[in-house]
């Protein structure tokens, strides 16, 4: 960070994207992210007029999302022209059935690229303008996952499948200084300091395959937690929904002693439970998809046990231990009826979001958020907190 000029680079980028497009008529979507957000405005000072914005609405951004952001956008200081496209029906049928969150990634990819692929031949763009930054390629070509906008960079020829050529004019920085030349646009605080969203949306948060009901519940859910958590200020926060469904793990019954001993609890009192539904973490540098394992531990009374954030990480790290798991949940509180989902809440502190800790929230805020949870979405029987660092866990789920 040390040395970066937002109006150096402003300067030098308006330089460089004028003479990438020339004449041409470009298209951008914007997510209302700070990085599209900012390759739209600094595209729009090189090229004006010739730049054209849309908004796809997927069925995957959080409650109100794209009302809010288009209105935003439109208005001053930022005053860029957007269209809203909704395209719900297309995103939820192209996922329906999925439940591997890469076959997810790639098919959201696939999905988000043709309905651009589209807009650009009906309009007239021979060039797609995107807010790809450093740690986006970076995870894709190092094998971590998917990341739904590095196409070049994995040999992906857009002109041939798209009818495309991209420009990338972020794609040299991190995320903070990101911010920085956002700060230096006059894009206003909201966006410019807004908590990162990944582009294939609630879907990578929606673990396994999405229904309309467990969309429902991941939509009130990270409402919810946006609510409760953003006065902590953690780098990045929400909630993730997963199938109530558990599998087989021969080796419960040690986990479950070890956890006992080291909380100085008996072990009758901790229970654990392996999900069916796997998630995507980091081993080694490289991507690992396995199982997720959720603490359940109550004390004589039947209340949960609060025990520090840091006791439940070291916790997770003698489970994370056997690569059989990338993730710990640790449950704040649950409901007595049965009920299909669980949701998870997961918040983390981080620099380059290459790697991230798990932030401290204190015990009151999530017991409060679980409660509003569980008595908002009437599917979820409980609420955990992540206690998974990255590595071994990424931030998302998927
Ligand atoms: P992970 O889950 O890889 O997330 O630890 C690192 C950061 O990247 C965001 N993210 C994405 N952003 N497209 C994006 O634009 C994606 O496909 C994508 N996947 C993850 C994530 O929210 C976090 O900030």
């Amino acid at each position: 960070m040390e040395g970066f000029s937002p109006e150096g680079f402003i300067r030098r980028q308006t330089v460089e994207i004028k003479s990438l497009i020339g004449k041409e008529r470009a298209l951008i979507a914007v997510s209302g992210g700070v990085d599209s957000v900012s390759a739209a405005v600094l595209t729009h000072k090189a090229v004006g007029e010739n730049l054209l914005c849309i908004m796809l609405d997927d069925a995957f951004m959080r409650e109100g999302e794209p009302e809010h952001i288009a209105q935003l956008v439109s208005k001053p200081p930022i005053k860029l022209p957007i269209n809203v496209l909704n395209v719900q029906e297309r995103f939820l049928n192209a996922l329906k059935g999925l439940t591997d969150a890469e076959a997810k990634r790639k098919i959201f990819r696939e999905t988000f690229y043709k309905v651009l692929g589209e807009t650009a031949d009906k309009e007239g763009c021979k060039i797609l303008v995107q807010g790809t930054i450093k740690a986006d390629v970076l995870e894709t070509t190092g094998g971590v996952k998917t990341q739904h906008n590095v196409l070049e960079q994995m040999g992906i020829d857009t002109v041939k499948h798209f009818g495309f050529r991209v420009v990338e004019p972020l794609k040299s920085l991190y995320k903070e200084q990101v911010r920085m030349v956002a700060r230096k646009l006059g894009i206003p605080a909201e966006i410019a300091e807004r908590q990162p969203f990944p582009g294939p949306g609630l879907s990578v948060r929606v673990v396994g395959e999405v229904t309309e009901d467990k969309l429902t519940a991941e939509k009130k859910a990270t409402a919810i937690v946006e609510r409760h958590f953003s006065k902590h200020k953690p780098s990045q926060y929400f909630a993730a929904i997963f199938d109530n469904n558990t599998a087989h793990y021969s080796r419960a019954g040690a986990i479950q002693e070890t956890v006992a001993r080291l909380l100085n609890v008996p072990s009758r009192h901790v229970l654990m439970k392996v999900l069916e539904a796997k998630t995507t973490g980091i081993r080694g540098g490289q991507r690992r998809y396995a199982n997720v394992a959720a603490l359940n531990i109550q004390t004589m009374s039947g209340d949960f046990h609060t025990p520090s954030i840091p006791t439940l990480v070291a916790l997770q790290s003698k489970i994370t231990s056997d690569p059989f798991f990338t993730r710990v949940l640790y449950c704040i509180k649950g409901s007595s009826q049965a009920r299909p989902y669980i949701a998870a809440l997961r918040a983390i502190t981080t620099q380059d979001f290459l790697t991230a800790s798990v932030s401290e929230i204190p015990w009151d805020t999530l017991n409060q958020t679980a409660t509003d949870v569980l008595s908002t979405c009437p599917n979820v029987c409980e609420v955990y907190l992540d206690v998974t660092p990255k590595p071994p866990a990424t931030i998302e789920m998927e």
